[in-house]
């Protein structure tokens, strides 16, 4: 079966020197890539600017921006799953060809919306049969993340607590929640996380 799976941030320019990102590692995806490929998955990984090492016969994608991601992940498809775990910037600045100038006063950036790539893929055309997105909230986790499943249209969100110490750590703590189930997963490894998910899903295709 065809995986693709989003990892890492996006970087979005400012202009030539400058950008907008965040603080995802890429780790929690790409050990959710690894494990996959490991379980006999061919596995396509699109990722954002991360410091870590291509997976072994893993398709690799590098990319920078929401929309060359959103691009690359339409190229991958047709896919049976899709595992939507970047940590996508919400906004684009509006770009500048040329390095912008000190001492002209404060710059005025202004931002547009990017595309909201797990909810344009569940309803692609070619939407993959399972369609898994993720959640990062620091309060009200079940609520919020039950909502994004509605409002993104896919199928399971592992909801995260990032009220607790995730970024670039080993450790995560999730809830999988589905249309009909909500599972807490407790504190675990990155990579065990990412082998539960791999049993969850051979499961759902059984
Ligand atoms: O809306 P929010 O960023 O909280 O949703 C998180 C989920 O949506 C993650 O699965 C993330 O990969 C995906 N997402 C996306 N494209 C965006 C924003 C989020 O695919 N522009």
């Amino acid at each position: 079966m065809k995986v693709v799976v989003t990892a890492g941030p996006t970087h979005e320019p400012i202009d030539p020197v400058r950008l907008i990102g965040n603080r995802s590692s890429g780790k929690q995806g790409y050990a959710i890539a690894k494990a996959l490929q490991e379980a006999g998955y061919n596995v396509s990984l699109i990722s954002g600017p991360t410091c870590l090492k291509d997976i072994n016969a893993v398709k690799m994608t590098r990319i920078e921006t929401a929309k060359q991601m959103l691009i690359e992940v339409q190229n991958a498809l047709p896919a049976d799953i899709i595992i939507c775990w970047a940590a996508v910037a919400d906004w684009a600045p509006e770009y500048s060809p040329q390095k912008i100038k000190k001492g002209s006063g404060d710059p005025q950036i202004t931002f547009t919306e990017n595309p909201d790539i797990l909810k344009t893929i569940s309803n692609h055309k070619q939407r993959p049969k399972l369609v898994i997105g993720f959640a990062a909230e620091t309060q009200n986790l079940i609520e919020n993340a039950t909502a994004k499943l509605h409002k993104k249209s896919c199928d399971w969100i592992l909801a995260n607590d990032v009220s607790e110490n995730v970024f670039g750590t080993d450790e995560n703590h999730v809830y999988l929640i589905t249309k009909s189930k909500q599972e807490d997963w407790r504190a675990m490894s990155k990579a065990e996380i990412a082998q539960k998910l791999v049993a969850e899903i051979k499961d759902y295709f059984k």
